[in-house]
């Protein structure tokens, strides 16, 4: 072996990719995969800063879908997990900010690695949840986190539910951004295609004791247990001014004018149903996650695009942003500032971008803002259902 192969092997080494990547605070995620033990499901691994030292959190999620935390410190780390994975698994992806790298353990015991991590583009180091600040972590909400089964009565988030918990807070966080948009007075909130109403009652709990606001929200989902539940928990709680309502959002109207129409993960066009209904109500600030995104592939139909409709994945990319880009500018259409944001890291979830429209005050909407639509519905060869339902 040449002394130049013997160096570049070496920095190929699992452990020094793991070292650099935590040395060089790049590291997003390593996940380690298809365990020899079948009571474990996968490992996964992420920096975190305490006291101005860095260390590793090791989670071990077993087959039960219990979660086995471990903190090393970081220098420890690189060697720590390429044990791990030798002893006990067939795939380790190591996930930076610059692109990420595979490794395969053999049969034979040999490990093979694709390595495409390029030079990185920013450091990817996480507080650690004892430190980071979150606004669910009053002690005001350990009831309905409790409740919601969220949290023990203490306020301990249980582990298979740490994902629900940093989404939902994220969202606090957004709510909180746009506060400033809310009217005064009373405040009209909807959450529509509600489900389980999680972000229902962190809504509802932020706004009434966060900001001491009056409120009056609206939770609506088809599913009748749901709502039988969540009518219930919010009785439970003394939230007497949570309404739940079982029915289609489609033509759901509040009582008065809305200041805040929040939606999460509303599937496919009941996203449009969500969005459709707040702009014809007015709607102050609309906070909306959609979800999967299936109308336009079955709509688009533009030549030009063909390099990239012929492959089913891109095709299915291109029609998330290509729904979600048309979402903001028929928005914009009707008098809304539009931006898409990333509701959490986008590790956690793919359905991940969040769609903010707050409503213009003043001025003229851009006259060539409908025009600007037109042409892109026809540039795609597509008939969105926000465009319909708004009387396109
Ligand atoms: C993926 S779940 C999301 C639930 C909740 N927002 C969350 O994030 O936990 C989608 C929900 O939308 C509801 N849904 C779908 N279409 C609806 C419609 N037209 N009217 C009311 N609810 C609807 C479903 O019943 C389901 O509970």
């Amino acid at each position: 072996m040449t002394p130049g192969k013997r160096k570049n092997d070496e920095k190929n080494q699992m452990k020094s990719i793991i070292r650099k990547a935590a040395d060089d605070r790049t590291l997003k995620k390593i996940v380690l995969s298809r365990p020899a033990d079948k009571t474990v499901k996968k490992l996964s691994a992420s920096l975190f800063e305490k006291n101005g030292s860095l260390f590793m959190q090791l989670e071990t999620i077993r087959s039960d879908g219990k979660a086995v935390h471990e903190n090393i410190p970081a220098g420890e780390a690189d060697a720590y997990i390429e044990g791990m994975f030798k002893s006990g698994y067939g795939q380790a992806d190591i996930i930076t900010t610059g692109g990420s790298c595979t490794a395969l353990l053999s049969s034979s015991g040999k490990i093979h690695i694709k390595n495409n991590i390029k030079p990185a583009a920013g450091i990817a180091v996480r507080q650690h949840d004892a430190e980071k600040r979150y606004i669910l972590a009053d002690e005001s909400a350990h009831d309905f986190l409790y409740l919601l089964d969220i949290s023990d009565q203490k306020g301990r988030v249980f582990d298979k539910k740490r994902a629900k918990y940093r989404q939902i807070n994220r969202f606090l966080e957004l709510v909180d951004d746009v506060y400033d948009k809310l009217p005064p007075g009373k405040l009209t909130v909807c959450d529509l295609c509600c489900g389980k109403s999680y972000l229902t009652f962190a809504v509802y709990w932020y706004l009434t004791f966060k900001r001491d606001r009056a409120v009056d929200m609206y939770g609506v989902d088809l599913k009748s247990d749901m709502i039988a539940g969540s009518s219930a928990f919010a009785e439970k709680l003394g939230y007497s001014g949570m309404h739940f309502i079982c029915g289609d959002a489609f033509g759901f109207v509040t009582p008065s004018k809305p200041a805040l129409v929040i939606s999460l993960h509303a599937c496919d066009t009941a996203t449009d149903i969500v969005l459709a209904g707040a702009v014809k109500q007015e709607a102050d600030v609309i906070l909306s996650t959609p979800c999967c995104h299936h109308e336009l592939s079955g709509q688009i139909d533009s030549p030009p695009l063909a390099f990239i409709t012929d492959s089913p994945i891109l095709r299915q990319k291109l029609c998330d942003a290509a729904t979600d880009a048309l979402r903001m500018l028929r928005l914009r259409c009707e008098g809304y500032d539009v931006t898409a944001i990333e509701l959490v890291d986008p590790d956690e979830t793919p359905k991940n971008v969040l769609l903010r429209a707050v409503r213009r005050k003043n001025g003229p909407v851009d006259a060539a803002l409908p025009e600007a639509y037109r042409t892109a519905c026809r540039f795609l060869g597509a008939d969105p259902a926000l465009g319909r339902l708004l009387g396109d």
